[in-house]
């Protein structure tokens, strides 16, 4: 495999971004012209962002697991595409060839045709880390089928909330999933979830944990028991074979859901061709991906970098992907580190997170581990501050290994700002620089454009580059409002920014009522929603605050029915309630009961004020004259936990 598009020098850098500027189709057409089309585009690109409707390699008609699988198999059949390292280190590793995923693949198609799932139909995957998880993803993606993967975090309650807005009629889970010490129960999940639903026709169940499930006749089928049963169906005379569905390069190829400022979280639409195209041309960019090397991404497959960088962007590049099943700190926070030495890792791509969790055990898990092998570091979720950043090059990196701080976001499919690795330098907490096709602007306060350096604004993208969101599943309308409204004419991403006097851009964070906790994002109005399911609940609001491993904690001002509650037991019951609704990943790390909130007279709640009481401001809280109650205040001030 070669990367004709691969930039190699700053200089070959800036001519790449000119001619993406003032030519994007002749850029583009180049680049998708090295991927296996059935039929080539007509026009490269139909945008207006008013609408928005936005359209690359039109009339192109493809299927992405021909490009992530079937013209690797002459060169590459033998080599490892996914090397899965379990949660347990004692147990055995699975090295999954392209050869092997090509037959897994064409199996899972065929079980899901077995099945009655056609082109366009939704099927929801909720599985741990395991290989079969990419042979879901990736099976869906041949017969045409769209996918919609939801992380192994989130409640029956969220899962239920999504297969309706999606109208999902399969579900693809495991019965249960390794974390750590813990083994969550997936398919209970899932059959708490399917009570009352009306869609889902099938679910297909892999063996994982050999938890206990209770199998529904006529609904429920093992995997399997179906993978099998397809082995003799797509294998013929030592062939394998299953043609993988003729898609427009315009067919939705995936939904993944995410939190806005809103209490519903959005499905988010990606397409087969531009998609494709970028998560492959980023992830060989940024990274600088060479042929042969051990590519290694910490995150879940449940989250966007899931998709973009353990899935397609490698593969689609005939890469070596490390999947990892675990947790980073157990059984022991030495974890990531001995997965690098044991399979030689060149590239290793994490969250500033679990680096700060890491950091504060010290370098003794580090101790024995060879880390020689690693080549480029790279980061993303959060903005990496600066002593994450430092320590990250230094004890990892061993001050040898550029570090690529890579900024974007679920909407955006693929990586927009970032350094490129070893050819355009790194600064700690700035992710730099935009890569080839995008145009980022800031805006004030008044919705013009800040020109010149230095500066600070909104950060919004001027133009569409080929994996930018198409729009929010089943509502149009809903994705017009949040991120084509702001500005009219512009993306706007919800992110502030500053710009140095060189051109590099620092993310300082959300503008929106949209919390980062852990690399995660979570919706305070989502969180304030399910805080006040609980019975005793009568309003709450909910404010980030700076935390030092998650980035960002959640805190929960909570007004409760009456002065008779039980602070303790209440605190539980709403971190319950909590765990119900949403998940687990979303339980306020600090609640605080108040008598009352501070409201304007018209009834609005300044949480301008709750933020700097939760950052541990104790007097300037700036004019609260308009409140209703200014006395609130102080009284929430004094009672901060
Ligand atoms: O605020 C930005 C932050 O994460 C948000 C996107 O979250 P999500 O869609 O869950 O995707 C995360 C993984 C791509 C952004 O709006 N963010 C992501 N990467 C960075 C970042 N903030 C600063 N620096 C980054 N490198």
């Amino acid at each position: 495999m070669s990367y004709p598009y691969q930039i190699k020098t700053a200089e070959e850098y800036k001519e790449a971004y000119k001619k993406s500027v003032e030519n994007p189709d002749a850029f583009w057409n180049d680049i998708a012209e090295t991927f296996q089309w059935h039929k080539k585009w007509d026009r490269t690109l139909e945008w207006n962002f008013i609408e928005p409707d936005i359209k690359w390699f039109v009339n192109g008609k493809l299927n992405i697991t021909e490009n992530c699988i079937d013209r690797h198999l002459k060169e590459l059949g033998e080599k490892p595409a996914i090397i899965w390292e379990p949660n347990n280190p004692e147990e055995r590793v699975r090295i999954v060839t392209y050869n092997r995923l090509h037959k897994r693949v064409c199996q899972f198609a065929q079980v899901l045709k077995n099945n009655g799932v056609k082109k366009g139909d939704r099927v929801c995957i909720y599985m741990g880390m395991v290989p079969e998880l990419a042979y879901a993803v990736l099976g869906c993606a041949r017969i045409g089928a769209i996918h919609s993967v939801i992380f192994g975090g989130f409640s029956a309650q969220s899962i239920a909330d999504r297969l309706l807005d999606a109208q999902a009629e399969y579900i693809v889970t495991c019965d249960g999933a390794y974390r750590g010490e813990k083994v969550i129960p997936l398919k209970d999940v899932i059959d708490d979830a399917l009570i009352g639903n009306k869609t889902v026709k099938r679910v297909i169940v892999y063996t994982r944990t050999r938890t206990p499930v209770s199998m529904i006749k006529g609904r429920d089928v093992w995997w399997e028991d179906e993978m099998a049963h397809a082995e003799d169906q797509v294998e013929k005379g030592g062939a394998v074979s299953f043609p993988a569905v003729e898609m427009d390069a315009e067919d939705t190829l995936f939904i993944l859901y995410t939190s806005g400022s809103t209490g519903k979280p959005k499905g988010v639409v990606h397409t087969c061709g531009g998609y494709m195209v970028y998560t492959n041309y980023s992830f060989v960019n940024t990274f600088q991906y060479q042929p042969g090397q051990v590519f290694f991404c910490t995150a879940d497959i449940g989250w966007i970098t899931g998709h973009s960088y353990i899935v397609y962007g490698p593969l689609s590049a005939g890469a070596t992907s490390v999947m990892f099943e675990g947790v980073p700190t157990w059984p022991n926070a030495g974890r990531l580190w001995e997965i690098v030495d044991k399979y030689k890792v060149d590239i290793l791509y994490t969250a500033p997170t679990a680096i700060r969790s890491l950091m504060g055990f010290g370098l003794e898990p580090l101790q024995g581990k060879d880390l020689s092998s690693l080549k480029v570091l790279g980061s993303v979720g959060e903005p990496i501050n600066e002593e994450a950043w430092h320590w990250f090059d230094e004890h990892i990196g061993k001050g040898k290994c550029p570090i690529v701080d890579t900024w974007w976001q679920t909407e955006t499919g693929g990586i927009l700002i970032s350094n490129l690795a070893g050819v355009t330098p790194g600064i700690p907490s700035f992710a730099t620089l935009p890569l080839p096709g995008v145009q980022p602007v800031l805006i004030d306060e008044n919705g013009k454009e800040v020109e010149g350096n230095p500066a600070a604004g909104n950060l919004c993208i001027k133009a569409p580059w080929p994996s930018i969101l198409r729009t929010t599943y089943g509502d149009h309308e809903r994705c017009r409002q949040t991120y084509f409204s702001a500005y009219p004419g512009l993306y706007f991403t919800g992110d502030g920014a500053l710009r140095d006097e060189k051109g590099n851009y620092r993310i300082t964070g959300r503008v929106d009522d949209v919390l980062n906790v852990s690399g995660h994002r979570i919706g305070t109005a989502e969180v304030e929603n399910a805080i006040n399911m609980h019975s005793g609940v009568v309003e709450s609001a909910v404010v980030g605050y700076p935390h030092a491993i998650k980035g960002q904690g959640i805190y929960a001002y909570v007004v409760f029915n009456g002065d008779k509650h039980n602070d303790t037991g209440d605190r539980q019951n709403i971190l319950q309630t909590v765990s119900r609704i949403i998940g687990p990943i979303a339980k306020p790390d600090k609640i605080q009961f108040v008598k009352g909130l501070p409201k304007t007279r018209s009834g609005k709640i300044m949480r301008r004020i709750l933020r700097k009481i939760a950052e541990g401001e104790t007097q300037n809280f700036g004019d609260i004259s308009t409140l209703l109650d200014p006395g609130v205040v102080e009284e929430i001030a004094e009672g901060k936990v």
